[in-house]
Formats: C-alpha cells, sequence, structure tokens
C-alpha cells in the first residue's frame, strides 16, 4: 500500500497524518503499520495503547510493558478466560460450580491488575471492561456467542464475519437444530463467579476485596451481556468500594432463570444500588438481558417473563437524585420508580433517564398508564436539567415507547409515542407534560405517533432498535449481539 516511499514522503505533513487517521479508522489490526516509520509509530501507539486487550498471561508484566504509554490508555479490556471444557461437561447434570483453578485464576488477575493500576496516577477516563467466559461457551451450545471488545459496530466489520462463520458451523448433530437447549446447558454458561471457593465464606471473599489496593485511575466499569457467569452484587459492592473515582457503570447482568433464587437476587441488587448511593457515580445504565425461549427448557419455576419488584425500584429511584444519566431497563418498573420518589426530591443533575415498563402493553389498563405516565410529568418537574425523558417496553412482538424531549428555550417540547399498538393519550396526560414544557421554558409542544409493525419485532433487541431510543439504554456491541442471537436461534426452531 506504501510499498513506495518515494511518492509517500513530498507529501505534506498534515497530508500524511490524515491518510494515516483514515486508515486507523478503518483497520482493526494495525501493529505491522507501526513499523513502517517512526512518524507512524508515533501516531499508531497513541492508538493503539488508547485501547488494550489483558488476557492473564499479560497482566503480570504488563506494567511495565506499558509503562512509558500509560497515560494514552482510555480503555482495558481485561478477558478472564475459563478453562476450555469438551461434550463431557457442556451440559453437567447436576450443575457444576467455576472450578476452584478458574476462581483462584480471577482472584490472582483482580490481584495483578488493581496492584499495577493503583500506582497510575488519574489522568483523564479510563474504562475497565471485565468479561469472563470460557473460549468453549461458543463451541456446544451457543454458537453465536462473540467475545468482543467494547467498540461501535462500524469500527470493524467483525461482527458480520462472526455470524457467517456461525451459521456455517450450525450443522452440528450433538448440539443442533433437533436438540431443544437443556436447563442444564443453559445453567453451566450463567455459572456464579466465585460462588464454591475460592473463599469459605462471604466474610473472607468480604476481607479479600478489602486489602486490594485502591485505583483512583478508573473512571467507568463496564460488565456487559456477553459475559453470562454471574457476578454477585455483592462481590460488585466490594469491587466498586476499591474505586473511589468510578463516575459510570454499565451493568448488563441476565435474569435468574430460577424463580426461588429472585428474591435472594433482588435483596442483593438493592444492596448494590443503596451503596452507589454514597458514591460518585454519574451515569448509570443497568440493562437486566433475557431470552424468551430460554425459560421453556427449565422444569423448575420459571417465569416467562422477569417480573420486577418494588423494592429494586426503589434503590434506584433512591440513587437517581445525584445522577446525570439513569437508565434501567428490565430490572426495574418505571411504575414503582415513580411510586417511590418522595414529594420533596429533586434532582438537580439529571438530564436523561429511560426506564421499561410493564405496563406499557396492550392488554394492561389505560387508567395505570396514565397515571405513570403523569407521576412521570411530576417528577420532571423536579428535574430542572432534563433533557429526554422515555418509557418503554419491548418484547417479542411488542415494542413501545413514550418520550418527551425538551430541546431548551424557545423551542418546543417534543412528545413521541411510538409501538405496535394505537393508544390514544388522553388529555390530563397531556396537560401534565404541557405543564412540564412549560417550567422547561419550551415554547409550547408537538406530539408526534407512529405505529411499528409488530410483525418486525423479533426480540427486544428489535424494540430498542425500531423505537429509535435516544437514550443508551446498552453498550451497542450488546444490542448487536442480541440482534444476532435472536435471528439465528429463529433459524435453529424455525
Ligand atoms: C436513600 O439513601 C439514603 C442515603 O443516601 C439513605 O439514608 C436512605 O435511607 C435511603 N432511602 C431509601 C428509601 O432507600
Ligand atoms: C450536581 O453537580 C454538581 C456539580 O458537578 C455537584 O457539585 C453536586 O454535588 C451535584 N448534585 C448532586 C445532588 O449530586
Amino acid at each position: 500500500m506504501i510499498a513506495d516511499k518515494i511518492s509517500w514522503y513530498p507529501l505534506p505533513a498534515e497530508i500524511r497524518i490524515l491518510i494515516l487517521e483514515v486508515l486507523l479508522q478503518d483497520g482493526c489490526s494495525l501493529a505491522s503499520f507501526a513499523t513502517v516509520s517512526r512518524e507512524w509509530q508515533k501516531i499508531i501507539e497513541r492508538h493503539n495503547f488508547a485501547r488494550i486487550k489483558l488476557t492473564t498471561s499479560r497482566l503480570v508484566d504488563f506494567g511495565s510493558i506499558i509503562h512509558r504509554n500509560r497515560a494514552l490508555v482510555r480503555y482495558i479490556w481485561l478477558c478472564l478466560e475459563l478453562q476450555e471444557y469438551d461434550c463431557t461437561e457442556c451440559a453437567p447434570s447436576p450443575p457444576e460450580s467455576i472450578s476452584d483453578t478458574d476462581n483462584t485464576m480471577i482472584t490472582t488477575a483482580f490481584e495483578d491488575l488493581f496492584s499495577t493500576l493503583s500506582t497510575w496516577e488519574p489522568n483523564g477516563n479510563l474504562l475497565l471492561d471485565i468479561s469472563v467466559y470460557s473460549p468453549s461457551d461458543s463451541e456446544h451450545w451457543f454458537k453465536y456467542l462473540t467475545f468482543e471488545p467494547d467498540i461501535p459496530s462500524e469500527e470493524c466489520e467483525q461482527g458480520r464475519y462472526a455470524e457467517q462463520s456461525m451459521l456455517v458451523k450450525g450443522d452440528d448433530h450433538q448440539h443442533g437444530r433437533d436438540f431443544v437447549l437443556t436447563s442444564s446447558a443453559i445453567e453451566k454458561v450463567f455459572d456464579e463467579i466465585m460462588d464454591q471457593g475460592p473463599f469459605d465464606n462471604d466474610e473472607q471473599e468480604n476481607h479479600w476485596w478489602q486489602q486490594l489496593p485502591l485505583v483512583p485511575a478508573v473512571t467507568g466499569v463496564l460488565l456487559r451481556q456477553q459475559n453470562r457467569r454471574r457476578w454477585k452484587p455483592t462481590a460488585l459492592v466490594q469491587m466498586f468500594d476499591r474505586l473511589p473515582r468510578l463516575q459510570e457503570i454499565y451493568y448488563e447482568p441476565w435474569r435468574e432463570w430460577c424463580n426461588i433464587l429472585q428474591p435472594w437476587t433482588d435483596r442483593s441488587f438493592r444492596s448494590l444500588f443503596e451503596s452507589l448511593a454514597s458514591s460518585q457515580v454519574r451515569r448509570l445504565i443497568l440493562f437486566e438481558n433475557f431470552n424468551q425461549l430460554y425459560p421453556c427448557s427449565f422444569c423448575i419455576d420459571c417465569n416467562p417473563i422477569r417480573i420486577p419488584t418494588s423494592d429494586v425500584s426503589q434503590a434506584v429511584a433512591n440513587t437517581s437524585l445525584q445522577l446525570e444519566h439513569l437508565s434501567a431497563s428490565f430490572i426495574v418498573d418505571a411504575s414503582y420508580f415513580f411510586h417511590a420518589c418522595k414529594p420533596s426530591w429533586k434532582w438537580p443533575n439529571l438530564t436523561s433517564l429511560a426506564l421499561t415498563s410493564r405496563l406499557l402493553a396492550p392488554d394492561k389498563c389505560p387508567i395505570e398508564i396514565d397515571n405513570m405516565l403523569q407521576a412521570a410529568a411530576a417528577a420532571a418537574m423536579k428535574m430542572p436539567n432534563l433533557k429526554t425523558m422515555e418509557i418503554w417496553n419491548g418484547k417479542v412482538g411488542l415494542a413501545m415507547l413514550f418520550r418527551c424531549q425538551l430541546a431548551g428555550v424557545g423551542r418546543p417540547a417534543i412528545i413521541t409515542w411510538r409501538g405496535t399498538w394505537e393508544f390514544a393519550l388522553r388529555s390530563p396526560v397531556i396537560q401534565s407534560w404541557e405543564a412540564v414544557a412549560l417550567k422547561h421554558c419550551s415554547h409550547g409542544s408537538v406530539i408526534i405517533k407512529e405505529l411499528l409493525d409488530a410483525g418486525i419485532i423479533k426480540s427486544h433487541g428489535d424494540a430498542i432498535y425500531h423505537l429509535k431510543l435516544l437514550t443508551l439504554v446498552i453498550r451497542p456491541v450488546s444490542l448487536r449481539q442480541i440482534q444476532i442471537e435472536h435471528r439465528i436461534r429463529e433459524g435453529v426452531y424455525s
């Protein structure tokens, strides 16, 4: 491409840099370009060191390798790869926990990582993206799983490649088309991290977390849905406690499959969200993922759809008071959230709020929907910096969004109602939102309605896509993974 040096160097420096930047946006593997020249090396290093992938083998000496360039690092993808497994272990019954070897690998990785990062001076933003998976996960029952860094989908064509190769792999007799996913195959990939060992009890585990050094350099944590192994919410309380400058959390846990475990998990969620109320977190993006096909694989009680509880919604509402951005999907319900809000509450810094509600469904009582939307308007009256509020719902064959956009002084507020069925916004609801518009000095309000075709909503991922939400409710790479999973599973079962 640049073999002819004679025609390259006479180019003005700005043009050379421009060309390089185009290459950097386009490509995925650039290490080889860095050897071309000193000029290239500098620019490419800046780009390459901004985002680094850490595996356990690189953790031990990454501090010394990165030393010179650590001010450039903006994103660390920590990949904790569990041991590989074969068909004798891909759907163990009774279920087996994560092995001692793997749990010890995880704790050692945290010790190494935190002791290196603790020496880093705070310098701008640093995102820590943690993935725990086994390379074998995508070789048995879940061929479509991909373990990717957090990059926007346009950046590389990798996603498309992955989808193609999975379709080719589809002809697998052992886990293939004729076999229904069993609960043990599902439970295998949703194992809990540090559940059975390496610690004997919670006290020991908490003590271990508390002796890890503080890491002020990290400002954001990502726990994406590709990470199916579950972190205990109580472990996250401890982890976040080690990150005193933590401002952003993107947490995409999967729903619990077994009804009997749900109250326990909800209690832990509550302590997690309560612990954030006293932190510096400004952006909290919660997305509880699910797949509507999995519950059919369980003989035990497993609700077809997760039913949020008022307790968790209350804890999130409490934390919202200090946030700038909040999105909580499926883990809370907007009706509980607004019900928990006290008349004295104010949200001085909140600019965007997105919540799901099960009430947004064609079979729900219109009066309850009205009440919720009016309660939302009452809260919005006390959010002086609010720009966008979105209340939505999505599952197979259903998508619905109520949105209010406050575009600023002198411009009209835009109220949008977009979904898969007709719904009349009644005048008390419209009046309460007109009052919100007035309070935010908008110039009147505009109402937009749009009907979507229910047939195109094959999953909650499609709902997010077609509702054109303005709030970031999930990482773009996670959304793409959800859409691919449903497209492929549907192919398998039809
Ligand atoms: C809300 O959080 C505060 C701490 O910020 C705590 O004192 C209070 O009890 C919490 N209230 C609820 C309802 O959880
Ligand atoms: C709102 O933001 C300001 C400025 O960043 C900060 O000082 C204040 O504590 C925040 N308010 C709340 C309730 O968190």
